[in-house]
């Protein structure tokens, strides 16, 4: 992703530590912020300062390099596994991670762990990057085929999209998931129109996928979380795609909360509803999505205020409920499989089944 002209990944590698781009001051300000130790990526993580399900695989694979720095036996080890693993519970892309950083790590003598745990998180940042690639082209061939068709039916040509939270390039290390195919449809000169859920209660809508999609130059519309359906029963959506921090081997999809909702809005106006996902989010030992899948619960602050840029440039958080009542913040939801038209994976695009999933990833789901 260009920003201000230059290309950026979100997560790097300068002398000794890490560097992310800090989201919880975009829109309004583009800072990074420098990690240097594990407690250090394990708040980056916590407090949103990088989010997404890549993204907080990648940091957490980096997190383990900064503990061996300081410490590389074998107890130091398993400390910063566990630490990084409780940080966030939803995502299954961070449990992943540090198990193929400790598959490399533990059988390693401690004086190569640090030279081998940063050679791993590496390769899985590149690998996360060629994967949101091969996501992008798959995904393009459904805008393709929209436009088309809306081509031929004498239709006005422009593909609309509605996406919810934000699966762009700065919730992975680069590209996106839902948002790649949108990129590469948009540089192909296929007219797409991106309505953004605003997605309450932290917004990764409207200031994380508005900001990116902005810089790419990519038409967009931001709605309140709740206009989603009445845009579909008027015809003004003709795809959704949403990214997603655990599928099950049967299909169901844990997202952003809201997301299932606005499944069930498509599914009631015949508007096809995508999940974009690397195979990395797949969680092969879960097969009841609804049952099995961790929903986090965050702060109930997040519910009673907003934070934002004033008139003046400085940005304030306000309490924007009445104060004494109780706030409820589930973080997720479930979209159950018979919701959704397919998925789109690095491998080619599959219905929302064991046998379908299982047949692009053989190795994985045994
Ligand atoms: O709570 P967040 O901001 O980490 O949640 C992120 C999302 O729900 C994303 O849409 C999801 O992780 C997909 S990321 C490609």
């Amino acid at each position: 992703m260009r920003i201000h002209g230059r290309h950026y990944r979100t997560i790097w590698t300068q002398d000794n530590h890490v560097t992310v781009i800090d989201q919880t001051r975009l829109p309004h300000a583009f800072t990074t912020c420098d990690l240097s130790t594990l407690d250090e990526a394990c708040h980056a993580i916590q407090s949103m300062i990088v989010r997404g399900a890549p993204l907080i695989g990648i940091t957490a694979a980096y997190g383990v390099w900064l503990a061996m720095q300081v410490a590389s036996d074998d107890q130091a080890l398993e400390e910063a596994l566990t630490r990084l693993g409780k940080t966030r519970p939803t995502a299954v892309n961070l449990h992943w991670a540090l198990e193929q950083m400790a598959k490399v790590l533990r059988p390693a003598p401690s004086s190569e762990r640090v030279a081998r745990a940063k050679m791993e998180a590496d390769r899985l940042a590149d690998e996360d990057v060629a994967c949101c690639h091969a996501i992008g082209i798959e995904g393009l061939s459904v805008i393709r085929a929209l436009h088309q068709q809306k081509l031929k039916a004498g239709q006005n040509q422009c593909v609309n999209i509605l996406t919810h939270c934000n699966a762009g390039w700065l919730a992975t290390v680069d590209w996106g998931t839902a948002l790649a195919p949108i990129y590469l449809a948009h540089d192909e000169g296929i007219t797409v129109h991106v309505y953004v859920d605003e997605t309450r209660p932290r917004n990764q809508g409207a200031s994380l996928s508005a900001y990116e999609l902005h810089a790419h130059g990519v038409p967009h519309t931001i709605l309140v979380d709740n206009a989603g359906g009445h845009l579909m029963q008027h015809k003004q959506i003709d795809m959704c795609i949403v990214g997603a921090d655990r599928v099950t081997s049967c299909g169901d999809a844990a997202n952003k909360i809201g997301t299932y909702l606005k499944a069930l809005a498509a599914k009631d106006n015949d508007v096809p509803f995508y999940f974009a996902v690397p195979s990395s989010t797949i969680d092969w030992t879960l097969s009841d999505g609804l049952r099995d899948i961790p929903i986090e619960e965050r702060h109930p602050d997040e519910v009673t205020h907003m934070a934002g840029a004033t008139e003046n440039g400085t940005i304030a958080r306000i309490q924007i409920s009445s104060p004494g009542s109780a706030a409820l913040n589930p973080a997720f939801d479930v979209t159950p499989a018979r919701l959704i038209t397919a998925i789109i994976t690095e491998r080619g695009i599959v219905s929302a089944n064991r046998a379908a999933l299982a047949s692009l990833f053989p190795e994985l789901a045994s």
